[in-house]
Formats: structure tokens, C-alpha cells, sequence
């Protein structure tokens, strides 16, 4: 018999027993206690030079007859907005590895045709470039986090973009980027040196890529005056897309060694859900509760691989100085029937939107160590937030699970004891249910329940201590089957609604719908 205490200690001990009254489920919070921030940053995005990621899904060219400003789609901008998406990685992915940023900067007209050899070798305008994506940021109100070429480029080559980007003073670079329209110097908040250095970045041994890292950690600078003491660019170092350890290990000991001439501030880590292995197979359109459990079990492997590498940077970093950062996740289906295959185009189910409510959860209770991730990608490539065919748009339903979990943007843990019960499907033995809470900036308790099981509502009975609760409000996302899908002709399928929720006695008292997301908001 396994019991579910999440957050005892402010980490997580993951235990099972079957719920005992009948359907429902006790959870029991106490929101005096506080554990980590919830790093707003956790809810970053990747936005990639591939496929229809940037060309068609955000950038459509000034001439376009799609509304646009400066190129940009207006749709897709309002949209974004109301995430509040804090940060986005651009340009790769296996991309940056082959990015030169002079190609992709200065008068549109002028700016040469490249082959995109990442992805499909498609002809590439270079249209939307450096000052492009800066522009995007400041639409979406998000902050940059620039992947640089380590594999194919130079350390001269990335510092010269830095310099760009953020000197102030008036040199031919900050001159050009002044001759380009940006007189004041961008604000680059995040530098990923590398992307899977171990891969498609270069194939390169830890140690290979570590003397790298202390080449570009140290030559590639932020000149921007308001970055000088505060607000620092942050620089993270390519870390592990494996479980195994050894990766990390080589870099968080020469870390632990190193001198005034190289730092990093973040780790990455790469992990896809891909139920299957490589490659992905699994389909995103007309599954079954099978593919739907093996994926949710898959997924849920995430916790033990923030674990094992936690293991290591807690012998290096007992202080949890750096951060790490799951800058690519999500779910990897095989690409739609029909489609460029290097394109990486899925649909977006019921399910991936459970799965990305399971790993925020994961995140949110590693949040001492877990302090940014970037979910792969944005816009119509893997597990999107966004469709679009021309000059049509629909929302996926992972995101509006970005949505309903905007209010745990910074806010600080609290425990939550439950017990988690169990959903079989087959052979794979899930939790039935999963839950988190938080209190926002403003003292305001949030908690977020997700039912697994496909079939079964849950009653919830959540005892509140800590806190005088006077009413609450929640927000559901289901659908009629996992496999549900938004689509340009039927978008609303998958939607949050409204879920009735009582305040009795200090609890909460509702019924969480089968294969569901449910934030519930509580007023003191
Ligand atoms: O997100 C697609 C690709 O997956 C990225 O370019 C690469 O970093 C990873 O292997």
C-alpha cells in the first residue's frame, strides 16, 4: 500500500494507496506552510526556426493580408499575452547550432536566402532575425533567452551578436543595430551556450564541450548598462538529455573548481515523453485510453530524471546556486499524416494537456532546483500552445493549461498531503489523481487537481488549515474523450469552464470531472 504526500518537507514523497471512500479523495493543505518559489520563469516557451514555428506562425511579413504589426501576427500576440509567458528560447534548438546571426539582420531586402539544414533543408528568407524576435518579446511582453552557435560559429561570432544586442555605447555593431531602427541596447535575460552539445550540437564529449563552455562563458559578454549589477544575464550550460549522470557530473565539478574567468548560473536538461523510444510513434489524433496511459506513465518518468540529476548537483551545489532548467519537454507524437515530417506538426489533445499539467506539477515541486523550462515548442511544431493554417489560429488545449496556471507564475509552494489513489489502464498503474497549491503575491491560495483516470469523477474534499476560507472558485479543463482536439472548424471542444466548488467547515468540497485539469482559487 503506497500513500501520496506531496510536498511533505517541501519535496516530494510519492506514495499510493487506493482512495478509500469510495470516490473521494482528502487533501489536506496547510497554507502557513511555504516551501520554494515557483519560478514564473518555469513557464517559458521555445520558439525554434522550424517549420511553421516562426515563419507562418508568428511571423507573416508586413505585406501579409493576416493583420499584422511590424510582421508580426496580431492573433497570435493577443493570444500569447494572456499567458504572461515569461521567457523564450530562440533560435534552437539543433537550429542555433547553425545560425549566423549577420544573415538575419539589417534591411529585409538585402538579407540573404540560407538552406535551414536542421530541419528539411527548406530555403530560408532570414526575415525574421535578430530584431525581429526582439520585437515579438516586446509585443508578448517576454523576455529574451538566446540560444548561441557553439557547434558551427565562433566565440567571436556570438560575441559580436552580444554586442549587437546590448551595447550602449557607440560602437560600429551598437551602431548598426542603431542604423537598423533600435536606438536603446535589447535586454537579454538568458544565454544558452550550446543546445545538446552531446548531439546535434556538435557530438562532443562532457569534457569536450566544458572547455566550450569556459571559452564562451567568458568572452561572450552583456554590455547593457542595466544589466551590469542587477538583473544579470544569466548563462546556462548545456546538461543532460539522458538519465544517466555522467554528463552533469563533468560539469558541476569543474563548476565546484572554477575561478574568476568562467560561471553559469543554469544547467539545461532535455527530456521528451515518447512512450515508445525513438522514434516518436506515438500518434497525436485518434488514440485510445491504452496510448493515452502508457503516455501519462511515460511522463510521469520526468520526477525520477529531475532526481538523479538534483542527486549530483546537491553534492556540488549544496546552496542551489544553479539552476536547472528543462528548456525542452513535452510530448513527441509521430508528425501528422500528410505533413513534412521534419516539421514536427501534431495535434494537441486532452491528453497533452493532462501531461503538461503532470510535469508543471513535477516542476513545481522541484522548485528549489527547478527554476526555468521551456516547453517544446510554441507554435505549430510538437506540443504547441498555437495552430495556425494561413490566416486561421486555434488554441490548443496545453494551452490553456498554461492559462489556468498563470496565477502559480512566482508563486510560493505549499504542501499538500492526498491520497493519490490508482487508475489502471491495461497494464500501466497511474496515480488517479495529482494536486499542487501555491499562494500568489498577493497571499491568495491557489490549487490545481488533475483526475488521471479517463472514466471516474472524483469528489475532493481538500481541509484548509492556515487560512480562513470564505468562498472559492474553480476552472475545469476536459473534454468528451482524451483524444479531443481543437480544430480550425470545431475550436471550443477543449475549453475551461467553470466547476461549481464549496466552501463547508474549512473545506473544499467538489467533484473533479473524469481525465480532467481543475484550478480552484481560494477567497480568505
Ligand atoms: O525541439 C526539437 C528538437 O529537439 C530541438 O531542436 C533539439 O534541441 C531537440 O533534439
Amino acid at each position: 500500500m503506497r500513500r501520496l504526500l506531496l510536498g511533505l518537507g517541501f519535496t516530494a514523497a510519492i506514495l499510493i494507496v487506493p482512495i478509500k471512500a469510495a470516490d473521494t479523495a482528502h487533501l489536506s493543505i496547510d497554507a502557513s506552510k511555504a516551501g520554494a518559489k515557483i519560478d514564473r520563469n518555469v513557464f517559458g516557451q521555445f520558439a525554434e526556426n522550424l517549420g511553421h514555428g516562426l515563419n507562418e506562425g508568428i511571423w507573416v511579413g508586413p505585406d501579409s493580408p493576416i493583420p499584422n504589426t511590424r510582421g508580426i501576427r496580431n492573433d497570435v500576440v493577443t493570444a500569447l499575452r494572456a499567458l504572461q509567458v515569461p521567457n523564450v528560447r530562440w533560435p534552437g534548438g539543433c537550429f542555433a547550432d547553425e545560425y549566423h546571426w549577420r544573415k538575419g539582420v539589417g534591411p529585409a531586402g538585402q538579407r540573404p536566402a540560407t538552406l535551414n539544414s536542421a530541419w528539411g533543408g527548406v530555403v530560408d528568407t532570414n526575415s525574421f532575425g535578430t530584431d525581429e524576435f526582439m520585437d515579438f518579446l516586446q509585443q508578448i511582453g517576454s523576455q529574451a533567452y538566446v540560444s548561441l552557435n557553439v557547434a558551427s560559429g565562433t566565440p567571436q561570432e556570438a560575441a559580436e551578436w552580444l554586442e549587437y544586442m546590448t551595447a550602449a555605447q557607440p560602437t560600429a555593431l551598437a551602431k548598426e543595430r542603431v542604423a537598423n531602427g533600435h536606438p536603446a541596447p535589447y535586454k537579454i535575460d538568458f544565454l544558452g551556450i550550446g543546445n545538446e552539445s552531446w548531439g546535434c550540437g556538435g557530438d562532443m564529449t562532457a569534457d569536450q564541450y566544458l572547455s566550450q563552455l569556459k571559452v564562451y562563458s567568458h568572452f561572450v559578454r552583456n554590455d547593457n548598462p542595466s544589466q551590469r549589477d542587477a538583473n544579470q544575464m544569466l548563462k546556462i550550460a548545456v546538461g543532460p538529455g539522458v538519465a544517466e549522470t555522467e554528463w552533469t557530473e563533468t560539469i558541476m565539478k569543474a563548476w565546484q573548481h572554477h575561478d574568476w574567468t568562467w560561471n553559469m548560473d543554469g544547467l539545461s536538461l532535455h527530456w521528451y515523453t515518447t512512450p515508445n523510444g525513438w522514434p516518436p510513434s506515438t500518434p497525436s489524433i485518434g488514440f485510445g485510453v491504452d496510448e493515452y496511459g502508457k503516455t501519462l506513465k511515460s511522463t510521469l518518468f520526468m520526477d525520477e530524471f529531475l532526481r538523479k540529476q538534483e542527486t549530483v548537483m546537491d553534492k556540488y551545489d549544496p546552496e542551489k546556486k544553479i539552476a536547472l532548467v528543462v528548456d525542452e519537454w513535452g510530448a513527441w507524437h509521430v508528425a501528422l499524416p500528410g505533413t513534412n515530417k521534419d516539421f514536427l506538426i501534431q495535434q494537441n489533445s486532452l491528453r497533452d494537456a493532462i501531461l503538461a499539467s503532470l510535469n508543471l506539477n513535477i516542476f513545481a515541486r522541484h522548485a528549489d532546483r527547478v527554476r526555468m523550462a521551456n516547453i517544446a515548442q510554441m507554435i505549430n511544431v510538437l506540443q504547441s500552445m498555437i495552430l495556425t493554417d494561413k490566416e486561421k489560429m486555434v488554441l490548443t488545449p496545453t494551452y490553456y493549461v498554461f492559462e489556468l496556471y498563470v496565477p502559480f507564475q512566482d508563486a510560493t509552494f505549499v504542501p499538500v498531503a492526498f491520497d493519490a489513489g490508482t487508475y489502471k489502464q491495461g497494464d500501466v498503474t497511474l496515480p488517479r489523481l495529482d494536486a499542487v497549491a501555491a499562494r500568489d503575491r498577493s497571499g491568495k491560495l491557489w490549487i490545481e487537481i488533475t483526475n488521471l483516470d479517463p472514466e471516474k469523477p472524483v469528489g475532493i474534499e481538500a481541509a484548509l488549515t492556515g487560512i480562513m476560507a470564505k468562498s472559492a472558485k474553480a476552472q475545469t479543463l476536459t473534454a468528451p474523450a482524451v483524444s479531443s482536439i481543437n480544430t480550425f472548424d470545431a475550436p471550443h471542444v477543449v475549453e475551461p469552464k467553470p466547476l461549481p466548488v464549496q466552501v463547508q467547515g474549512g473545506k473544499l468540497v467538489l467533484q473533479v470531472e473524469p481525465k480532467s485539469v481543475t484550478v480552484v482559487s481560494v477567497e480568505q
